[in-house]
Order: C-alpha cells, then structure tokens, then sequence
C-alpha cells in the first residue's frame, strides 16, 4: 500500500504490522502517485491529494482509497466506483476539535489577540492603554450556522455557553431534535445571513456550494459581521471576500481554508480584520490519533472484507450493479 504523504505515525505503525507500507516521508505530486500506484492495493493521503480519475485509472490493482479526513471531495469517488474501489473517510471524530476551532478564531479576530500579541513582542507594551485593542463580545451576539452537521450540531453548547444566539440553515431544513430549544432557531440563508453577527461555513463542497458565498452573499449580510469559512475554501469566491472587507460590506474574516490553497490571496494576508490559519481545523493530538486508528482500520477492513463501515461511494457501486 502506499502513503502519499507523512501522516501521523499510528497509521503507518498499525498497517505495517500486517501489511507491506511503502510510506512517503515528503508528500508526493499527483504524477509521482501516478508512478507509484501501479501495484499497490490501498492509497492512502489526504485533502491535499488529487485523487482523480487519472490516479484511480493509474492504481490497477486499488480495492481502497482511504482519505485521512472526513471531506473526500479531492478524491473522484464516481471513477473510484466504476473500478469498484471503495473510498472511506473518518467521520464522527473530528467534530469537537472543529468547533473549538471555531470559537478559537472567532475569539482570536473579535478580541485581537495577533495584534495585541505582536505589540508586546515588540516591546511596545509599555503602560496599559485603556483605549486600545477594544475587542468585541460573543454575549448576546448572532451566531449563524451555514451546514448543521455533527459539526455544526457540536458548535450549540459552546455558542450557548458563551450566552449567543444560535441559527442555523441546512439542506435537510428544520431538525426536530432542536425545534424546543428557545435559543436555537432553522433559517433559510438569507435571512440569516440578514441576521447573524457571525456566519460560520460548516458545509460539504459540492456543484451547489461551491461559491455560495459571493458577492451577493456579503451584501445580505451586516456590516458588523464576521465570517468564519472552516469548510472548504471553494465555498466562499475569495475575490469578492477580498472586495467585501475592503469596500466595509463586513467587518472580517476568519479563515481555515482557502479557494485556492495553499496559495491564499496577498490581500487577505496583508489586512488586519482577517485571521488566518493552514487548515489545522481538526489538529489535535486527541483527534489526529482517533482519525490515524480510523484510517487504519477502513484500510483493514476493506482488504480483510471487501466492506468498511466508512465506504462513502458504496451506494455508487451497487447502482451500476
Ligand atoms: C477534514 O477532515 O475534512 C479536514 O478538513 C482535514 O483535516
């Protein structure tokens, strides 16, 4: 089997106790996978991994493609399926480090903790200025959930914790589960991106959400607003963020992702009503070790049954069937 890329040890520590491993110490171009996929039985990588037909034609003999996160949209699970190749994710793992994460940002831009940070590292911090660095609270405020998930579902006690207000909007529409809770409210996009003092991204991509924040999209929303994009960064065109916080349609943006990552707009990084982080949204200790023994076991699974609970394009195969 091959790992693309250095992936937390566990995975390569339990498949090697069973299997042959050849594993990547830095992480590999699509044609050196391309190159390498021949042979092998299982490929295993991750978000940054372009898992596309080209690959999947490539890897003759692949039964498994196991993706070391829960999004899989950089693998073409459709190819996969034809071939009869399962591909698995790791889900229902990563929801409380994500929602953490959100806060954490959330507080970082809304209380500006780089700003302050860097003034005492550069020794400015010479008597307390009680005008400065006035931040903003969570108290009292919007907090609009854009995909009601597990991960947005894990986002309520922590907002309600906080003393927010909590929306959110969903494909499914309204969940049963939350319609006797008084601070937790369904809306539909508009009108919670009219309403919210912070619009926090949660969705899968897809053909629908790519993009589903534009240009129009941020001129529904406060000028008070912060957007929180922890999904994927296509969700979100960056040209019109960019246009948005420099022309005051919102007050800022905290972002884990990017449209076109790595790369990330110049401009977002040289304005300071942006936070911005390399896609850590789930590096924990805690969760990265639960995702490497999830990884693990889909990969066994898969090779030892032909099955793993985590297959997510096996509804793909058996329609062909
Ligand atoms: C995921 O699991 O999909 C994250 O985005 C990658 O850590």
């Amino acid at each position: 089997m091959l790992v693309t890329q250095p992936l937390h040890q566990d995975v390569i520590d339990l498949l090697s106790a069973q299997f042959d491993v050849q594993a990547s110490n830095k992480k590999l171009s699509t044609d050196e996978i391309i190159n390498q996929v021949k042979d092998v039985d299982a490929l295993i990588g991750s978000v940054n991994d372009d898992f596309n037909a080209d690959v999947i034609a490539a890897g003759e003999n692949l039964k498994v493609i196991a993706n070391f996160a829960v999004g899989y949209n950089n693998i073409d699970i459709d190819a996969a399926a034809k071939r009869n190749i399962l591909v698995t994710n790791t889900p229902n793992i990563l929801e409380n480090s994500v929602a953490e994460f959100v806060f954490a940002h959330m507080l970082a831009l809304s209380r500006k903790l780089v700003e302050a940070d860097q003034y005492v590292r550069a020794g400015k911090f010479s008597e307390v200025l009680l005008g400065s660095f006035l931040g903003i609270e969570l108290k009292g405020k919007t907090l609009g959930i854009v995909g009601f998930g597990s991960i947005g579902q894990t986002l309520v006690p922590i907002a309600k914790g906080f003393g927010m207000n909590i929306l959110y909007t969903n494909r499914k529409g309204e969940l049963p589960e939350f319609a006797d809770d008084p601070s937790v409210s369904y809306q539909n996009l508009d009108d919670l991106l009219a309403t919210s003092d912070f619009v926090v991204l949660l969705t899968t991509l897809n053909e629908e959400t790519r993009h589903l924040i534009a240009r129009e999209e941020f001129k529904k929303m406060k000028d008070t607003t912060i957007l929180v994009n922890m999904a994927r960064g296509p969700v979100v065109k960056e040209e019109d963020l960019v246009s948005a916080l420099e022309n005051g349609l919102i007050a800022g943006a905290c972002l884990d992702v990017y449209e076109f990552e790595p790369k990330v707009t110049d401009k977002l990084k040289e304005m300071n009503n942006t936070f911005l982080t390399p896609h850590i949204g789930s590096a924990t200790v805690e969760t990265r070790k639960k995702m490497a023994a999830c990884v693990a076991q889909n990969v066994i699974d898969v090779l030892k049954t032909g099955e793993c609970k985590n297959a997510v394009n096996k509804h793909l195969i058996q329609d062909q069937k």
